[in-house]
């Protein structure tokens, strides 16, 4: 097994942006489990299998087929051999992921997938359970967490650079819905490994965090006497 990283946290926590500038610095491979969960979502949404329908979802989860791959800085998703690196990010599956990603036999099928992930290679990971569930044993664990108000502020704004108007309040309370059915489910909560180094990024900027997880990770592996 290679040397895992996990960092989890909330959506809006700047995780994504973070961990890609970490994996590039490191020059390791970097996985954003959230990108999984979004194809099951959009898979089922474009079969019109509802989250309460367990026995189709069950059909579904059989035959999936979910890529990630990386094409120099991007990141390309493949369902079922088809590229949805888009639309797995567009209003429809925002809406409806988080329903699908509470879902037990869901998480019973891609949580294996991810910790085959790091069977051979150093990898960074990110998503809501991966200190916790997918990899209680990695190497380094990071809990990047950020005030609900922040997050929505920085959706907010990253929302009007691409032309979309949604107004803050509307942003802030389908984040606070979010968060609830996140943290509040039943399998695979998003919590804080025990053992889980606390980054709070609220105010801190893009570059601080990145300079922050850096020296966490070189301090933690110092400490294991690992070395990527
Ligand atoms: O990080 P994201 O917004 O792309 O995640 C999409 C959804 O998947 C979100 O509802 C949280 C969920 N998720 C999860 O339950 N477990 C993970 N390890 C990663 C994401």
């Amino acid at each position: 097994m290679g040397i895992v990283i996990a960092i989890d946290g909330p959506a809006g926590s700047g995780k994504g942006t973070i961990t890609k500038l970490v994996a590039e610095k490191l020059g390791i491979v970097n996985i954003d489990t959230g990108a999984m969960y979004r194809c099951v979502a959009l898979d089922c949404l474009n079969k019109n299998v509802m989250p309460e329908e367990l026995d189709k979802i069950a059909q579904i989860l059989e035959h999936i087929d979910i890529q990630l791959l990386r094409e120099g800085e991007k990141q390309i998703v493949l369902l079922n051999g088809q590229d949805v690196s888009k639309e797995i990010r567009t209003e429809r599956v925002d809406a409806a992921v988080a329903k699908y990603a509470a879902i037990k036999i869901v998480r019973d099928k891609i949580t294996p997938i991810q910790q085959k992930m790091g069977d051979d290679r150093n990898i960074i990971m990110e998503g809501r359970d991966i200190g916790t569930i997918v990899f209680p044993n990695a190497d380094v664990k990071i809990f990047l967490d950020c005030s609900i108000e922040e997050r929505a502020k920085r959706r907010y704004k990253q929302n009007t650079e691409r032309g979309l108007n949604t107004p803050y309040e509307e942003i802030l309370s389908s984040l606070i819905e979010r968060n609830k059915l996140e943290t509040e489910r039943e399998v695979a909560p998003l919590v804080k490994a025990e053992d889980a180094i606390l980054v709070d990024s609220s105010k801190l900027n893009i570059q601080e965090v990145t300079d922050r997880v850096l020296k966490i990770i070189e301090e933690e592996l110092n400490r294991k006497g690992k070395k990527i």
